[in-house]
């Protein structure tokens, strides 16, 4: 009894039936047959990406049912964002951003564990040869705006102070606009900087208290916008991009606490632990001593950095 019984438990498994390829188009099958177009030499990560955009794709075309002129409409839109990215101006990342895929992205490939510094768009503004000032320098160069004495610390996971760690900071002025949106208007290089982190892992800046701007909505992303009745306002706020050898460089903002458009920026890149508090302070002699005009703004951030994962 014994050996039949591990007789049949030795019986080879069945064969896996070959899987049926799907050549013809039909709508029940349409995934099938494009995902069975890849040879046997295609790239396993573009396949596995393409074979899962094409059944989301599919699925949605399945349930929205475009027609034809609305479909041509999208691919017409397609087409004008492309057209309208150039060096200056990237629409197709306005498209992602407005979508909130840019922040899904981000938010997935950034999740912090033990209360490091959370990170937010880039946007489109940012230039990678700003100027290295030394602490306590003023950035805002066209004397607009509400001053404001911006300081903080640069922390690893433990709190404790990284010095020479990297801050890269830039912001739109009193009108809501970005230098290098205004040029001839604004000075070059106006609110941004390159600061560093000193032994204790203090940083200290003076510049001018944030305005919100709208995003650019004079082309394909702003009709979308139009069409969906929305905001196409950001919410005030300064960017940093911190960076440390041996940390994950973190990109990031720091919200001001009353703008009227925190809960509804259009690019979806406000997350609570970035709106700051910035203190109404009048000191003259605080003031005479930081530099500063008296009255002034103040705010306090530290930023905390993970480790660099290996
Ligand atoms: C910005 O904050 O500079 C920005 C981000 C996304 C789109 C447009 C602007
Ligand atoms: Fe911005």
């Amino acid at each position: 009894m014994a050996k039949a019984a591990k007789k049949v438990a030795k019986k080879r498994p069945a064969k896996k039936p070959a899987r049926k390829m799907s050549y013809y188009f039909t709508v029940k099958d349409s995934v099938k047959v494009v995902q069975d177009r890849s040879g046997p030499k295609a790239d396993k990560r573009v396949k596995y990406l393409t074979d899962t955009l094409v059944k989301h794709l599919h699925a949605f075309i399945k349930e929205a049912r475009p027609s034809m002129n609305e479909w041509m409409y999208g691919i017409n839109f397609l087409t004008r964002t492309g057209h309208l990215s150039t060096d200056w101006r990237q629409e197709f990342i306005l498209l992602s951003d407005t979508l909130g895929v840019s922040m899904l992205v981000e938010s997935l490939n950034h999740s912090k564990m033990s209360g490091e510094t959370e990170s937010t768009v880039l946007g489109p503004f940012y230039i990678a040869n700003a100027p290295h000032y030394p602490n306590g320098a003023n950035i805002c160069l066209d004397g607009k705006g509400a001053p404001v004495w911006v300081h903080g610390r640069v922390l690893d996971s433990k709190r404790r102070p990284i010095p020479g760690a990297k801050l890269d900071v830039w912001q739109a002025n009193e009108d809501g606009f970005y230098d290098v949106q205004q040029k001839g208007v604004q000075p070059d290089m106006n609110l941004r900087g390159v600061f560093e982190s000193d032994d204790k892992g203090r940083y200290y800046f003076r510049s001018a208290y944030p305005k919100f701007y709208p995003i650019p909505y004079d082309g394909s992303v702003g009709d979308m916008l139009k069409a969906l009745d929305r905001n196409p306002n950001r919410p005030a706020h300064l960017h940093f991009i911190v960076s440390a050898p041996g940390y994950e460089t973190v990109t990031t903002h720091i919200f001001t606490p009353d703008c009227p458009w925190l809960k509804d920026d259009a690019v979806f890149g406000v997350k609570e632990s970035l709106i700051a508090d910035f203190k109404d302070v009048n000191d003259a002699k605080k003031a005479a001593e930081l530099g500063m005009p008296n009255p002034f703004k103040s705010v306090e951030w530290n930023f905390v950095l993970s480790k660099e994962k290996k």
